[in-house]
């Protein structure tokens, strides 16, 4: 069986500045250790710089090993006159590994379609950056019994634009949205029970591709409720929002994970 291993990214969110990147990276030179999962910091993009700098400044010898910048959305097209876009490719230039996609705020707020997330994860892909798609029910789609119903229509329209083994080099993160910043984390069983389907839905169409991605939990995570989730056969960590602007708890939960 495969060993996958943990990872935990801090969305940060339209929050934070360069004084958050530096106090971060204090945490980290004093408290992670080479043994630590992925860590993915993913700022505004006006502040990816500004990590890079203190990745680059830090003492950490296993740094790159470890941890790794991401930004919390993409364009779908490459280049052209889409005012405000940053491209992938320009992602890539200031040093990203990872990216967030489909993030439910972006769908709810921005009015990114599935569509416009397939394309997404598509131009990601194409410039090798490594997806982090975002999906969950609301609390309406949960009470109606619909929660596998909208898990596998959003797992349906990636595979079905990009092909499964677009999912071999990409996370799942799932995050129901009555949890996010709510303070109303889903319990492990809860967490563990849509991890698993997914799963086994990858496992179904790619036996590989489903045992080795990375399946994070996202919404509410706290240090308190984290050993709990994060124990969970199928969580390989989580996608973490407000916990990820406080350098201790966020050091925390790395070293739960
Ligand atoms: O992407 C992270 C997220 O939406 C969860 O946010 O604040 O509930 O941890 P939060």
């Amino acid at each position: 069986m495969t060993q996958r291993r943990p990872m935990v990214a801090g969305n940060w969110k339209m929050n934070g500045d360069a004084k958050l990147a530096k106090a971060l990276f204090v945490e980290f030179n004093t408290t992670l250790s080479g043994h630590s999962p992925e860590v993915v910091l993913c700022p505004p993009a006006t502040y990816l710089e500004s990590v890079k700098h203190e990745f680059e400044q830090s003492a950490l010898s296993f740094k790159q090993s470890v941890i790794k910048l991401g930004a919390q959305s993409v364009s779908e097209h490459d280049v052209g006159a889409y005012t405000g876009e940053i491209s992938a490719s320009m992602l890539k230039d200031l040093g990203c590994q990872y990216v967030i996609i489909g993030h439910s705020e972006r769908r709810s707020l921005y009015g990114e379609t599935s569509h416009t997330i397939a394309e997404k994860f598509a131009a990601a892909k194409k410039q090798n950056l490594t997806p982090i798609l975002c999906i969950g029910e609301s609390s309406s789609e949960r009470e109606a019994n619909k929660t596998f119903k909208v898990i596998g229509d959003e797992l349906n329209t990636i595979i079905e634009r990009n092909g499964i083994n677009a999912f071999d080099n990409a996370v799942i993160a799932y995050e129901p949205l009555w949890a996010i910043g709510s303070g109303n984390s889903a319990t492990p069983e809860q967490a563990q029970e849509v991890h698993a389907f997914i799963r086994k839905r990858l496992l179904e169409v790619s036996p590989l591709v489903g045992e080795n991605i990375r399946i994070l939990y996202g919404g509410s995570v706290t240090p308190s409720n984290a050993a709990d989730l994060f124990a969970q056969p199928d969580v390989d960590g989580g996608l973490i929002g407000g916990v990820s602007l406080k350098p201790t708890d966020f050091l925390s939960l790395c070293t739960i994970a």
